[in-house]
């Protein structure tokens, strides 16, 4: 990528920038220091975030192409910074969980930590308006998001991740308890875009169920910083 070049701003997220580039198909996506939680309602910073979630994104995303799941990611380019194909995103939220948290929790009354059975794959909108509401694959048919074939290819894609990761965390003695994935097309093939970093994932240590993740952001529980380095070096430097 010696010779791509950032051009202007595309969109300005809430944790991230994408910039167009001097290639139609590709976009830089920039990961900030900033965080929100409850939607939007909740703002901060976490220190060195931007770069610690674009090398845990970058090696997952890696990690992930090497069991052939189709990913975005084409290269990080800098601390804070990865080229990835530029795509039309499909603006459904993609949740899955192993383990019982956070809305799940709440809306279902169960105990935090419960182990499901099977995994559960969840969809919400994403619609920041409307607070990201739970839907099912009939809504995203209906309002025209995205077809049934591309509905079967998000859930295989999801499940498979969630099998791989589920195995790559377990090695590093530490608990995927759920994540949020999004997807996005280009001439008709569906590839898995965003993140995937401790703002998206809930990640605790196996045995002390320490949690490596945004939730210690969400409820304030100190050393933010400090575990989002020590998991960043349980993935990489293992
Ligand atoms: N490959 C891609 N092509 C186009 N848009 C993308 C791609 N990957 C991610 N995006 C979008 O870029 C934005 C990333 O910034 P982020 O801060 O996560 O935004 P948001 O606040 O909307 O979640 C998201 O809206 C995401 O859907
Ligand atoms: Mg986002």
């Amino acid at each position: 990528m010696a010779n791509l070049e950032k051009r202007e701003l595309l969109y300005e997220g809430k944790a991230k920038k994408v910039y167009l580039t001097s290639e139609d198909d590709k976009l830089i996506q920039e990961f900030k220091d900033d965080a929100t939680a409850f939607d939007g309602m909740k703002k901060g910073t976490i220190g060195n975030k931007g770069e610690i979630n674009n090398a845990i994104s970058s090696y997952l995303f890696e990690y992930l192409e090497n069991y052939h799941i189709p990913t975005h990611f084409i290269e990080k380019i800098s601390s804070n910074e990865m080229v990835v194909k530029k795509l039309q995103i499909i603006p459904i939220e993609v949740v899955m969980r192993n383990v019982a948290a956070g809305s799940l929790c709440t809306r279902y009354k169960i105990p935090e930590a419960t182990i499901m059975e099977y995994p559960i794959l969840e969809y919400y909108l994403k619609n920041d308006e409307l607070h990201d509401p739970m839907i099912n694959e009939y809504h995203a048919y209906a309002f025209g998001h995205a077809t049934p074939d591309e509905v079967r290819a998000i859930n295989r894609i999801a499940s498979k991740v969630n099998a791989i990761l589920k195995f790559f965390f377990d090695r590093r003695n530490l608990i995927l308890v759920d994540f949020k994935l999004e997807f996005g097309k280009r001439n008709n093939e569906i590839y898995l875009a965003d993140e995937i970093s401790p703002d998206t994932c809930r990640i605790w240590d196996k045995k002390t169920h320490k949690k490596l993740d945004k939730d210690r952001f969400r409820h304030d529980m100190g050393g933010v910083e400090k575990a989002y380095l020590e998991l960043r070096d349980r993935i990489i430097n293992a």
